[in-house]
């Protein structure tokens, strides 16, 4: 056995992504035709070319653009589903799934379109596959704080299918401090408080997601690694990393895999997690990013094992299914002799 079906024959959970960057090209042609969308590309090809980031924001405009497609609550179902198909071959039991309410009521698309077509798809998805999920609502940073009241209202009247809030977008100059009071609010609420930091903004950011939104995951966090300090926190408090290889790469945010900071945060003793983030505009769902990422930074059976526990102890399920899922991995684990 090699490596590679060790990645896909462990049990895993995905802890970072959002929905509308799982919008394949060829479901985007498609839902611009049945809605009558014009878009800038004629065929999956002109699509893949225009794929080319040098950072965050020259994805973030793609990003905004292709979700345009997404109008009936049927799209939203479907592109769910779709996601939820792909990644029961590839191993993963349950999936903490972001979305970006603002993107979509800026339009004109209304907060139930949105979440009654992902959330059926949820629960279709947990009947016919088995896959657990969880919902964080999104709050975009590089629209005013008031705005982000606007969904947080909305996402209250629907607390039983939304577990909690994350804060994505663009990152530079848009500071976590700048959203405390409705992460204050939303804590409040009742809602598991996440946010993206440390992606291209510095490491006082993540410092920022900590003391000021009170987060209890960082998204991607690799810049956390310009303050030990920090690192030593992280550890201590054990507060997970949700990283993303390939996304990291796409957007230039690393010069190449081998560069990733994911193994030093293993070293770190941090209880660090593999994602896709938005794998159709960075070429791969979360087995390819472990796959990728074992061979660039040389990571060992025992390495792969724990990113894999560590995607369940990072989750919010309960600590029984946590135990469970543990125990999955070592059974599938120990059955493997690698060569
Ligand atoms: N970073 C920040 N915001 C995002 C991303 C990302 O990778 N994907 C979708 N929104
Ligand atoms: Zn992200």
């Amino acid at each position: 056995m090699n490596i590679d079906s060790l990645i896909d024959a462990l049990p895993k959970a995905e802890l970072h992504l959002h929905i509308e960057g799982t919008l394949e090209p060829e479901m985007m042609l498609a839902l611009a035709r049945r809605n009558g969308v014009s878009l800038p590309y004629k065929s999956v090809e002109e699509v893949n070319t225009a794929y080319e980031f040098d950072c965050l924001q020259d994805f973030l405009d793609l990003y905004y653009n292709g979700m345009s497609v997404l109008i009936e609550e049927r799209d939203f179902y479907d592109l769910t589903y779709a996601y939820l198909e792909k990644i029961q071959q590839q191993g993963v039991i349950h999936a903490e799934i972001f979305f970006d309410p603002q993107g979509h009521t800026s339009r004109g698309i209304s907060f139930e379109t949105v979440l009654g077509g992902i959330s059926a798809a949820l629960e279709t998805a947990e009947r016919e596959m088995g896959i657990t999920s969880k919902l964080i609502m999104c709050f975009l940073r590089h629209l005013p704080e008031e705005e982000a009241f606007d969904s947080l209202e909305c996402a209250c009247k629907h607390k039983s299918l939304i577990h909690g809030v994350g804060l994505d977008s663009s990152e530079k100059g848009y500071p976590p401090g700048l959203f405390s009071k409705v992460f204050a609010e939303a804590r409040k609420q009742g809602f598991i408080p996440v946010a993206h930091a440390g992606e291209e903004g510095p490491a006082e950011y993540v410092e920022q997601a900590l003391d000021d939104l009170k987060v209890q995951r960082v998204d991607h966090g690799n810049r956390a690694f310009e303050n030990p300090q920090l690192i030593k926190r992280l550890a201590r408090e054990k507060t997970p990393l949700t990283m993303c290889p390939l996304s990291n790469l796409r957007l230039k945010g690393i010069p190449s895999l081998e560069l990733h900071p994911l193994k030093k945060a293993l070293q770190a003793g941090l209880v660090v997690t593999v994602n896709s983030d938005d794998p159709s505009y960075f070429g791969g769902y979360v087995s390819d990013n472990y796959k990728a990422i074992q061979q660039a930074l040389d990571l060992q059976p025992q390495d792969i094992i724990t990113l894999a526990k560590n995607s369940f102890t990072a989750s919010f399920i309960e600590d029984k299914h946590k135990q469970s899922a543990h125990d999955e991995i070592d059974k599938v684990a120990g059955k493997f002799t690698l060569t």
